[in-house]
């Protein structure tokens, strides 16, 4: 119990010195609340800004993807070169250690797979299994222009008004229908429309024309995903050019966990994302990981 014979009296109330109101460091993300901003800042580095989301979700409608057969064998070890763990959340369950500190964006979208029709999806997650699960966003997909498209919006619509009410930011995904031209004018108008609806950031493809208007373009974050395998020089190039151009940072899968050496290129991708590595040097950064020249890998990962 306090003793109250010996309560003092404040007497250092810095006077003079005015309360800082620092303007929060995500684009687009000013106006939130305390939860939601402080969720963000679990993705976004404070220091860089960007983000390195390691990506295994896509299990919830291919299946085992090549690299992914053992998520315990191919991602686990890669938890610590990461920023964020993008996945469902029967991975996340069944696989991922709890003592896995870092952020966690959830798939809640589902209900189809890759011999049907991709854009007729639903939500497949309630939000307070998120909660319960501790994510730091909460995502979806929208397919502009294919078959389900109001449905695919609907869906996002519904996952922000949710996350809304809880103080969970809502990454939208710009899926690619079969028949869709995947050009600026597309991506430019798709991550456009997610972040008119109130997404709070936006995964997009990087395109080798006007990629610079499509984040100029979108009021909120824009970051990348990887797409099918590339050589590890064209994926960190892919990588380079997308933050030159604006994007906020990578939500990369394929080249990383289908890499020769996922290990080495989570840390190759991580130094162009947040140190702003130059694709050559950061190629070599990853053989000499590959090679084991670099010995302890552990402190590349802490350092940036
Ligand atoms: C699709 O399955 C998911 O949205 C992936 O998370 C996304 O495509 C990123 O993975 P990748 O870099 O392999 O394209």
């Amino acid at each position: 119990m306090a003793d109250k014979d010996d309560i003092r009296e404040g007497k250092d109330f810095g006077i003079g010195i005015p309360q800082e109101n620092r303007p929060f460091f995500v684009k687009g993300n000013g106006a939130l609340d305390w939860g939601m901003q402080n969720r963000l800042a679990r993705i976004f580095n404070l220091v860089s800004g960007r983000t390195v989301m390691l990506a295994f979700d896509h299990g919830y409608f291919q299946g085992p993807t090549t690299g992914l057969e053992r998520i315990d064998l191919g991602i686990v070890p890669l938890i610590p070169y990461a920023d964020v763990l993008m996945c469902t959340r029967g991975a996340l369950r069944s696989v991922i250690p709890p003592s896995a500190t870092k952020a966690v964006v959830l798939r809640c979208s589902g209900g189809q797979s890759i011999l049907t029709e991709l854009s007729r999806e639903a939500i497949a997650v309630d939000i307070e299994d998120a909660i319960r699960l501790n994510a730091a966003a909460i995502t979806t997909q929208i397919y502009i222009g294919a078959e389900y498209e109001h449905q695919s919006i609907r869906n996002l619509i519904q996952l922000i008004d949710t996350g809304n009410r809880y103080g969970i930011p809502t990454m939208a995904v710009t899926g690619v229908g079969a028949e869709m031209k995947r050009d600026a004018r597309y991506f430019g108008l798709a991550t456009r429309i997610a972040a008119e609806l109130g997404a709070h950031y936006v995964k997009s493809y990087f395109v080798e024309e006007g990629f610079e208007r499509v984040c100029a373009g979108c009021p909120v974050p824009i970051v990348i995903a990887g797409g099918k395998k590339l050589p590890e020089l064209d994926a960190l190039t892919m990588a380079y050019q997308a933050l030159d151009q604006g994007a906020a940072g990578v939500d990369m899968g394929r080249n990383i966990f289908q890499s020769d050496d996922p290990v080495a290129m989570i840390q190759a991708v991580a130094a162009v994302v947040h140190k702003k590595e130059k694709p050559g040097k950061a190629l070599q950064l990853y053989q000499q990981l590959k090679a084991g020249n670099v010995p302890d890998r552990s402190r590349l990962a802490r350092s940036s």
